[in-house]
């Protein structure tokens, strides 16, 4: 309608201006949001490759057999001073300690666990228990089994030629009867003497 108004030549030559400008605005508007964008994914993936996620506790490797929670003898199932079932274990290259864990079934169980050497990983069977296991930091899982059986513990996380041999087993017993052996005060495994 314009172009009807103005001298023709003027009139285009003004409107190209108007829409190379406008243009240019547009393509500084979208540089920037994709600078921001790409911005946004650097600093996540450095944060996130940087820190191990959520609540983190840590752990001296280089101690572990020697002193504190995870100690041969603390290893295994218990019911803590709060009732609560807790089981350690630890994981190396290539094997979990104890090889054998005795958990009650239908109660939440907390596992405790960590490494001494390398990354290794923790699943149990086709439950929802999954998890790594980094050294120098405590990998803690809570989780209800709801039927007693027997599941494969294999290590998922490669970590070394031994890697495929590395699992361990988890007997899920009925809970009284877990409670029984649990009450003595002892550790419960179900490692063969
Ligand atoms: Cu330990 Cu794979």
């Amino acid at each position: 309608m314009n172009a009807a108004t103005t001298p023709a030549g003027h009139s285009s030559a003004d409107a190209h201006d108007v829409a190379a400008a406008a243009e240019r605005r547009w393509a500084w508007i979208v540089a920037v949001i994709i600078a921001l964008l790409v911005a946004m994914m650097v600093f996540t993936g450095i944060k996130w490759a940087a820190m191990p996620p959520s609540r983190v506790e840590t752990i001296d490797p280089r101690t572990l057999h020697i002193s504190g929670e995870f100690v041969e003898s603390n290893l295994g199932t218990t019911i803590g001073p709060d009732g609560r079932v807790v089981s350690r274990l630890i994981a190396q290259q290539y094997s979990f300690e104890p090889q054998c864990i005795v958990v009650p079934a239908g109660m939440p169980v907390t596992f405790r666990a960590t490494s001494t050497d390398v990354v290794h990983g923790f699943i149990v069977g086709t439950t929802n228990a999954n998890t790594m296991l980094v050294p120098g930091f405590v990998a803690t899982f809570t989780t209800t089994f709801q039927r007693p059986g027997e599941h494969l513990m294999p290590c998922h996380e490669y970590c070394g030629t031994g890697h495929e041999a590395m699992w361990a087993r988890v007997q899920v017993l009925p809970a009284q009867e877990f409670m029984k052996r649990a009450a003595r005060g002892e550790k419960v495994t179900c490692v063969r003497r």
